[in-house]
């Protein structure tokens, strides 16, 4: 973007520019990203690109909240460090992401040097300000592991019913709630022993002092959401009522997380640090880019901060958080916007059920990302309600939207323009008033994006899908083809049909990007922005072939969904942070996504660099031995040898081609340095390449690959 000097205001912006930085919750690092999760970094990517589109100077950043006791314990559980631990967690995340195209700036982690000084520096600056207190509690002690307990780390019998193994606050079984203090026979999840009560000095946020009340009542105010208002109104409470509790953020060793600068062996509590990460990673960015960070987040400053979250955790972003930063010498979020939690078939997700989908288990069942963007999209409207996702209207939806109304009319029109055409548009058809009525939507449209209300922006788009539909079939090009007489008839049709698509396109942007990318790569034209809506295409530029953009939902895609992560229920937990059996047993599918483009022939994946596939390690290896495997009627057991000392164990789903003894001997390819799996029958150390068609059911058949003669164990394939 360019601006003369004029244009710019006292910061250097240019006038109408806004500076906006965005944030979703740090999600803990302990767990896999799943379909819940996805609800919130999906809808607040689809407002960042949307905001982007009007050339706004906007950074959306995120980053692993790595602290606190569950992190500590699992890595122990592991048997390796909690640095360990949030490394490779962090590497799964940001994979998950970038597989859902959730377009973050930086994406960093709590744990870092930025945080550990940005978080010491607020707690200083609200110790000085007067609000931190240091009082003594008591609480359960693990006298065996030598460490406080958190409620959720006791487990007993239930005071009411009496049954066993329920947590501190709540039974199971009953539904009764009490106190950790009420439980019979209490015991330590951690060591088994029993807890016993002990005293230590804590630190707390006096958010109880009047200035902090003060503020708030003040700052919820600019809240965007009734039902947030009306929860914050209820934790306040009436003036004078003095409702707020002082907040205890320290906890004694052992911990992972900083330790208080002022008071050796205590640390803050995870949620201390927490809200800080968002600016770490923002800082963190802004060093690599040279953006001046203070004049962010300083108090008085222009820029705009917002941050998504889930209604679960409205209390941290809408209490304590703007009261550290408002005590600390910093601008206040502009805004906090919730969301209500995602069902799954109208229950909570569940295990058991197998509707407690990773987002890994989704791309490895060779779903499209884009297909859930839409559908989220589709049911968010900007409220705290909860969402639900209903199989059958996903797939329903999916096939009716996007590929019955939208893509449909791009395929229609491609062939005839380019074979009748030379894929130029006839530029006088381009004043067509239904183009009009489009163009002049798009305003809208982008104006419901920005209010987060995406079902309207979407039921708006096929509304005019619908729309230039019934226009294709008014026309009726498939007979103006056929006498040459109609050429500039069908020539107007194709032209309105395929500016129809572009300006259904830049509609569908926020929430479809890589559908986007392909759209405005066969259309021949700059990555679209809103502005964009008034720029038609030109004959001067002829339209590239067409690819097919997006393929149906198959309901068996999502039965084995759903078999996946029931099926990781009896893995072990190791397994849980890798791929599901079902998606492994898949032979070739880590390079192709099995994405069935038109006339069942596999869509060609994206364009890669050289670097991408170098990053692929392709090797020789000789079968030295085979066997059936127990228990899976898919898998067979090949033993590689790759010239490497030992030999490698892989799982391969051949088992429906090859009796073991067929391939015993021969040479193949393997993908030698994909990350290990550990599967229901063992570890699987990489994948042999196999050939099959894109509907198995229609063709079936599997060919392992084999090298002509002469190729060594060992050798790399590239
Ligand atoms: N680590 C904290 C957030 C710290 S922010 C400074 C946390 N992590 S989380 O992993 O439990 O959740 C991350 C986000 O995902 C939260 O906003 C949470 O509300 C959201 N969701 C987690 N499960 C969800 C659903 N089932 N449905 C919708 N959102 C969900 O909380
Ligand atoms: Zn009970």
């Amino acid at each position: 973007m360019s601006a003369s000097a004029s244009d710019l205001n006292a910061s250097g912006t240019p006038p109408g520019r806004r500076q906006i930085l965005v944030t979703s919750a740090l999600p803990y690092a302990n767990g896999q990203i799943h379909i819940g999760h996805l609800v919130e970094y999906i809808q607040t990517d689809i407002w960042v690109r949307a905001l982007r589109m009007h050339g706004h100077e906007v950074y959306y950043v995120g980053a692993d909240d790595t602290h606190g006791t569950p992190i500590m314990l699992k890595a122990e559980q592991e048997g390796v460090t909690p640095k360990q631990l949030i490394d490779r967690v962090w590497q799964e995340h940001t994979r998950d992401f970038k597989n859902f195209g959730i377009s973050f700036d930086n994406y960093y982690t709590t744990d870092s040097e930025e945080n550990r000084v940005l978080s010491e520096s607020i707690y200083v600056a609200l110790r000085d300000a007067g609000l931190i207190d240091a009082r003594e509690i008591e609480q359960a002690y693990d006298p065996v592991k030598e460490m406080f307990l958190p409620d959720r780390f006791i487990k007993g019998e239930c005071p009411k019913c009496g049954a066993k193994d329920q947590y501190g606050d709540s039974c199971e079984v009953c539904g009764s709630t009490y106190s950790p203090t009420d439980l019979i026979n209490p015991y330590s999840v951690v060591s088994g022993a029993t807890p016993v009560r002990r005293k230590s000095t804590h630190y707390f946020f006096r958010l109880s002092d009047p200035r902090c009340e003060a503020f708030l009542r003040d700052w919820v105010g600019g809240l965007a959401q009734p039902e947030a208002t009306n929860k914050m109104r209820e934790w306040l409470g009436a003036s004078g009522d003095a409702k707020l509790a002082d907040w205890d953020i320290s906890r004694d060793a052992p911990y992972f997380g900083f330790e208080i600068p002022d008071a050796p062996g205590k640390y803050f509590y995870v949620w201390l640090d927490a809200p800080v990460g968002y600016y770490a990673s923002f800082r963190n960015l802004c060093a690599q880019r040279g953006i001046d960070f203070d004049a962010w987040i300083r108090k008085g400053s222009t820029a705009e901060q917002y941050h998504f979250i889930g209604k679960d955790i409205l209390y941290f972003h809408t209490l304590f958080w703007p009261a550290m930063l408002e005590f600390s010498g910093h601008r206040t979020p502009t805004n906090v916007f919730a969301h209500g939690f995602l069902t799954v078939d109208g229950a909570k997700m569940s295990k058991s059920r197998g509707t407690f989908i990773t987002a890994n288990s989704y791309i490895e069942a060779g779903m499209n990302p884009e297909w859930l963007r839409y559908y989220f999209a589709a049911k968010l409207n900007g409220t705290m309600e909860d969402i639900d996702l209903n199989l059958d209207d996903f797939q329903a939806r999916v096939n009716s939207d996007l590929v019955g109304k939208y893509v449909n009319i791009a395929s229609r029109a491609a062939g005839f323009l380019i074979k009748r055409f030379d894929g130029r548009v006839q530029d006088s058809a381009l004043h067509h008033p239904l183009l009009g009525t489009l163009r002049a939507a798009l305003p809208q449209i982008a104006a419901h994006y920005e209010a987060r209300d995406y079902g309207r922006a979407l039921r708006q788009t096929m509304e005019l899908a619908d729309a230039v539909n019934s226009y294709v079939d008014t026309a009726k090009p498939w007979d103006q083809a056929k006498d040459p007489a109609n050429a500039v008839a069908l020539h107007e049709t194709c032209s309105v049909s395929l500016e129809a698509f572009r300006l259904l396109s830049l509609a569908l942007k926020p929430v479809l990007p890589q559908v986007a990318q392909a759209a405005e790569a066969f259309l021949g034209i700059e990555p679209l922005v809103w502005a964009d809506a008034e720029r038609p295409l030109s004959s001067s530029r002829p339209v590239n072939a067409y690819k097919h953009l997006m393929t149906r939902v198959d309901p068996k895609q999502i039965d084995a969904l759903l078999e996946a992560n029931r099926s990781s229920l009896q893995a072990t937990p190791a397994a849980q942070t890798g791929a599901t059996s079902k998606a492994t047993e898949a032979p070739g599918k880590a390079i192709a996504n099995g994405k069935n483009g038109a006339n069942g022939k596999e869509e060609e994946a994206p364009i890669i660099s050289i670097d991408d596939f170098a990053k692929i390690d392709l090797r020789i290896a000789r079968i030295v031995d085979c066997k059936a495997v127990e228990g899976s009627d898919k898998l067979l057991q090949l033993t590689l040898d790759v010239g490497e000392e030992k030999t490698r164990n892989v799982f391969s789903g051949i088992k429906s081609a090859y009796q073991p003894e067929q391939l015993v001997g021969k040479l193949t390819v393997m993908v030698a340095n994909l990350a290990p799996r550990k599967m229901k029958f063992g570890l699987s150390e990489g994948m042999v390449l196999a050939a099959s068609a894109a509907d198995e059911k229609a063709e079936p058949g599997i060919y392992v690959l084999e090298p002509n003669s002469g190729a060594k164990p060992g050798m790399r394939v590239k």
